[in-house]
């Protein structure tokens, strides 16, 4: 296989993350793997910029940044008007990645399978909602289906539960997923307001676009579905418990935090059963994680208690979970 031929979804903060690591690691891509990258299309709300020959990332990534939005290239290149559905239809790439929040998006995961694309994703919900028809539809086809990013960033707790812990029967998962709430928390318990500490958030680029499935708990929901269904069996959101952290007093936050104990929104995963809610915690507990942190205990047969712990959001570190599925899809596709 020569040049691997990326059609990139989504050109926010975790599409321009992806792009700047594919520019900047390309040297390194290739003589540590043998790989090289050629982004053949990258499509942002405004449209799809599509060269088959592949295009410069450093120019696309002026553009985007200078103005805001794909389409302002016309004047260079032709934008098409596709919806995702159409794209992956028309344009031939060997892995579409998609690093948008389209909730509707497994239906074009499907679509670029049935194409005989690998997909890599960030994306939550197709997994959340449709784990079981995805997976066993890659399974058939024989594509990589990767989806690293969609917990705990870069941190590698989805690689582990499918390809490492293969020996191992889990028993349960508790884990703090989502680094919005917990770097609201964490200002709570320095007195700042929820909405303060949310626009903290938001600057740093971790809030999701629409904040409340940060507040809600949903955005934690999504990833502790997806862990039950790689852990145990395909199950969907809407089985699940959640509550979120909206409605929580400040001073809630400050007396459990004066009581030595830190509250925070956990997780909790056993088969069959999985819920989201604020629990408090004692601060030396491995789950009591800061800032924009993420960890989880995973609790199995022969291992015991393992702690995976690390960044759970950020640009770069969500880049680095969609960069290796990346890499890892093309040494699939060649056979390795
Ligand atoms: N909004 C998410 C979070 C981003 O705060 O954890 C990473 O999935």
């Amino acid at each position: 296989m020569g040049e691997v031929k990326l059609s990139i979804f989504g050109f926010g903060n975790v599409g321009r993350a992806t792009a700047r690591v594919l520019l900047e690691k390309e040297r390194v891509f290739k003589e540590k793997y043998g790989v090289s990258f050629k982004v053949v299309s990258i499509s942002d709300r405004s449209g799809t910029v599509w060269l088959p020959e592949g295009m410069d990332l450093r120019e696309v990534l002026n553009v985007k940044e200078a103005f805001g939005r794909l389409s302002a290239w016309s004047n260079d290149y032709e934008v098409y008007e596709f919806s995702p559905m159409e794209a992956v239809k028309e344009i031939d790439a060997d892995i579409v990645i998609d690093v948008t929040n389209d909730k509707n998006a497994w239906e074009w995961h499907m679509e670029a399978l049935k194409r005989g694309r690998a997909v890599v994703t960030s994306n939550k919900p197709p997994l959340a909602f449709h784990y079981a028809e995805l997976t066993a539809e890659a399974g058939r086809r024989e594509l990589p289906y990767l989806f690293e990013a969609t917990v705990m960033a870069g941190t590698p707790i989805i690689g582990l539960l499918r390809e490492t812990l293969l020996a191992d029967s889990i028993e349960g998962i508790e884990g703090v997923l989502n680094g919005t709430t917990t770097y609201i928390l964490t200002k709570m318990e320095e007195g700042v307001p929820l909405e303060e500490a949310l626009k903290g958030a938001q600057r740093l680029g971790i809030a999701e676009h629409d904040p409340s499935g940060d507040i809600l708990g949903f955005d934690a929901g999504y990833k502790a579905t997806i862990l039950h269904c790689l852990a145990f069996e395909p199950i969907t959101f809407d089985e699940i418990e959640i509550r979120g952290i909206d409605g929580l007093p400040l001073e809630d936050v400050q007396r459990v935090r004066k009581e030595g104990k830190t509250l925070r929104l956990v997780a909790s995963i056993e088969r069959g059963s999985v819920s989201v809610e604020p629990k408090e915690l004692p601060k030396e507990s491995p789950l009591a994680v800061s800032s924009t942190q993420n960890a989880a205990l995973i609790k199995t047969d022969l291992l015991g208690e393992l702690l995976i712990r690390g960044a759970g959001a950020g640009l770069k570190e969500t880049a680095s979970g969609v960069v290796s599925d990346v890499i890892t899809a093309t040494i699939r596709l060649r056979g390795g």
